[in-house]
Order: structure tokens, then sequence, then C-alpha cells
């Protein structure tokens, strides 16, 4: 990530100058996992799959990752390579060489939109593990019941002070962060961090398998019950996938701007894909057995975590640590997603306005947390202010996954399977005649297909 600060740096003198480089090929997928692996597989996966009854919509979004997701990110990382520049002036570029018209800027600054709307709720979010951090720390979990699991969390919901607090510290966090420009430092925690927090949810799904309900939960996540899909479950299915891999909103055209040219974008994007869906299945796995052994409610929506971890930390041994590490870790891993949200935001107001990279940091992160208030009101106070039959939070969040990024990941891969030169494509991605034939396949009609498709099928 040592890269992207310089690349900033030079944007801020020189307007839109084609950038620099990541320092390595490893380097530039920590960064790509950072983004992708976050809130969304620990938070928003289990609840996603609560509510919408289990393994159909987990092996409708597998298929989503596969066939859609994947093809997308090599879209956008291919788009961001040729451009070299913000996601904005990169479509605008990449477009008029090719002969291809302006209104394709329209995926950058779409994503840029659906990134401000996205990161105001996702801080929130952000609060309530700060928010965890501290009750582990503070030994709450000791003995805890399901009860006072679900008391713990309805307390902390019906609190727009402290809420506001902790939402106040994350969006600190993540400003000061981006402000002083992404560092080396960053670059070799993420490396340490997110194995270890692979590791602590094994010894939680450990913890499962004694809880009696492990077969029960494996059950629940992988043997599907049909008759739960319709399209609703599919759209959610599809949203999902593009939140957990950071897709639709120019952040993966950015993080391919710094790209060189020997990097080989198909293997770098399965290696992306497969170590974020992982996360999100073990975390499946620690969380469901803890469900059903307490005979939880698997639908109950964005608290699930929140009041099944704890049960789990309560009784394990070595809990109170754990349950420290687990909250750290989980911060951290939304701390790489956020500065990837407000990253664009941020270029945009940097080189569009006279502000620097310090006074842009601040600006959009005071925008950001301006209508994270208002998400937060909508567990309390705003609980019953509704635009579209939706609360402020279920408006955002709906808004962005199930709509924004499947439009902006879908205006991607057409733009690329069939606006851009057929060779020059093959050249880029350096695949062999399967490979490419594949490739076509998906990008071309499968991927923008399914995407269609499924918004046909909502309306
Ligand atoms: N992928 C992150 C997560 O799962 C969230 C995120 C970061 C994101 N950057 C994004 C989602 C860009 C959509 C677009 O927690």
């Amino acid at each position: 990530m040592a890269a992207i600060e310089t690349a900033s740096g030079a944007h801020a003198m020189g307007a839109v100058k084609v950038h620099d480089h990541w320092s390595s090929r490893i380097g530039f997928i920590i960064a790509a996992v950072g983004s992708a692996v976050g809130l969304g597989n620990i938070w928003k996966f289990p609840y996603m799959v609560g509510q919408s009854g289990g393994a159909a919509f987990v092996l409708v979004y597998l298929g989503c990752i596969a066939l859609i997701g994947l093809p997308i990110i090599i879209a956008e990382w291919l788009i961001g390579r040729r451009g070299q520049k913000n996601p904005i002036n990169t479509m605008a570029e990449v477009a008029r060489a090719n002969g291809r018209g302006r209104g394709w800027v329209l995926i950058g600054a779409g994503g840029t939109l659906a990134a401000f709307l996205i990161l105001s709720f996702y801080s929130v979010i952000g609060g309530w593990a700060l928010a965890y951090l501290a009750e582990a720390g503070a030994g709450s979990f000791t003995g805890i019941d399901k009860d006072s699991a679900a008391t713990l969390f309805s307390g902390l919901l019906a609190n727009p002070g402290r809420l506001l607090a902790w939402h106040s510290v994350f969006m600190l966090l993540t400003v000061g962060v981006v402000a002083m420009g992404v560092s080396t430092g960053l670059e070799r925690a993420t490396k340490l961090m997110m194995p270890a927090l692979g590791v602590i949810l094994l010894v939680m799904v450990g913890y499962g398998t004694t809880t009696g309900s492990f077969g029960a939960a494996v059950d629940y996540l992988f043997t599907p019950d049909w008759s739960k899909l319709d399209s609703g479950v599919v759209l959610a299915a599809l949203g999902h996938a593009f939140f957990t891999l950071s897709l639709g909103m120019g952040v993966m055209i950015a993080y391919g701007s710094y790209l060189r040219q020997d990097i080989d974008l198909v293997r770098a994007a399965a290696t992306v894909a497969v170590a974020d869906t992982t996360i999100a299945l073990t975390a499946g796995l620690a969380i469901f057995p803890i469900v059903f052994a307490n005979g939880l409610d698997p639908s109950s929506g964005p608290g699930l975590v929140f009041v099944t971890l704890p049960l789990t930390f309560g009784k394990i041994a070595g809990g109170l640590v754990l349950g420290v590490l687990f909250f750290a870790l989980l911060i951290f891993a939304a701390l790489t997603s956020s500065i990837s949200l407000l990253e664009p935001v941020v270029e945009l107001l940097e080189e569009r306005t006279p502000m620097g990279r310090i006074a842009s940091s601040v600006v959009a992160g005071l925008a950001t947390w301006a209508l994270g208030i208002g998400a937060l009101l909508s567990f309390n106070a705003w609980s019953d202010v509704l635009i579209f039959g939706q609360n402020i939070f279920d408006l955002l969040d709906k808004l962005t996954s199930k709509f924004m990024l499947p439009a902006c990941g879908l205006g991607a891969i057409v733009f690329v399977a069939w606006f851009l030169d057929r060779e020059s494509v093959r050249k880029d991605l350096d695949l062999g005649p399967v490979g490419f034939g594949i490739w076509n396949v998906l990008a071309r009609y499968v991927a923008p297909a399914g995407v269609i498709a499924v918004f046909w099928g909502s309306l």
C-alpha cells in the first residue's frame, strides 16, 4: 500500500497524472483482500443467511460470486489498469481511447456516490464493534446467557448517545488513516491481522462443534430448501456478492489503476474471491451452532452476530482474551474496508476542488458522519421515520446493495466485454484459448444476463 501513498501524493500535485504502482503483487492482493474482507463477511453475511432462510441463499450467493463477481472484479481491475487514474477520469479516458461516449463516466460517478452512502451506515456498525470491544475488555461476557446478551445489545441500540459516540470514533479512525495517506504499516498489519482473524474464527468454530448443534448449523448453511428461494432472496444474494467483494463502486477500478502490466488478473481475482468467501463461511460456521444451541432466532437481523458471539466468549476457556482479540481484529478488518470506501470521495474532492488531502478527508468524513447519524437514529428515536416504507438505515443499505452496486458492476462488465477491442482484452487477461473462451461466455453473456435477470425478476 506504500505505492498508493505516493500515488495520491502525485494526484494532489498534478491533478490527474498517471500515477505510481503497487510495490509488489502481494501488496496489491493484500490491499484488495483488506477492502473485501470486512463487516460484510462477519456481520452482514450471517444475518442475511438467517433472514433468507439458509442454504438456498448461500448457494445462490456462491454462484453469484463465481459467475458474476469474479468476472466483474477482473473487469474493474482491467479498466483501472488501462486508465491509471481515479475511477471517473479512468472511465472517461478508457472510453475516449476506444471511441466510446462520455456516458461511461456514470459508472465512476455512481460508484463514488454509493461509496459515500455505504460508509455512512458501515461506520455505525463499526461503532457497534468498538462498543463491543469495550464490553469484552470490561468482562461483560463472562457468565452471559442468551437473555442478558440480548439485553446488552438492545441497550446499545436504544442509546443514541452511545451509538453516536462510537460511530464518531470509527469515523475519526477512518478519516485519520485516509488523511495520513495509506502507509506501509497498514500493509504489514493487514498481512498479520487477516490470518489472525481467520484463526480466532476457527477457534469459535471449534467451540461450535461442542455445542451439539454443529450438525444443524452445517445443514442450515449447506442443505438447501429450495422452497425458500424467491426473487427477493436471489436479489439479496446478488447484492451481497457485490457488497462483500467491494464491487460496483470504483474501489476495484481505483485499486487496478495502481497495477503493473505483469500481474495475472485472473489469478489475483480468484485469490481475493476465495479468501473473502472462506472468511464469510467460517463466520457462518462459528455463529449458527450458537444460534441453534441456544434456540435463538436466525432471522433476527443485523444484531445476530452481536448477540451470539458473546455467548461463545462467555463459555470458552480464555474467552475474555479471545473476545477482546476478536473485536479488535473485526474493527481492523472494518477499517481496511472503510478506508477503501472513503478514498474515492476524498480523491474526487482533492482533484476537483482546491482542497488538499487532509481538508478533503475531513470534509468527506464529516458529510459521511452526518448521514450516519440518520442511520443510527433508525434504531431508536427515528425508528418510525420511513421512506418508501424503510427506515434510513435499511434504505441506505438496500438502495446501495440491491441497486447501485449491481447497476455499476453491470456497466463495468458490459463495457469491457462489449465495448473494448477483444484482442486487446485477451492480451490483458493473458489467457489461453480455452480460458479466454470461458471468459467470453461469462463476461459477455452469463454475468450481464444474470444481473439483468435478477433485476427483472424483482421488479
Ligand atoms: N467489502 C467490504 C465488506 O465486506 C465493504 C466494502 C468496502 C465495500 N469497500 C466496498 C462494499 C466497496 C461495496 C463497494 O465489509
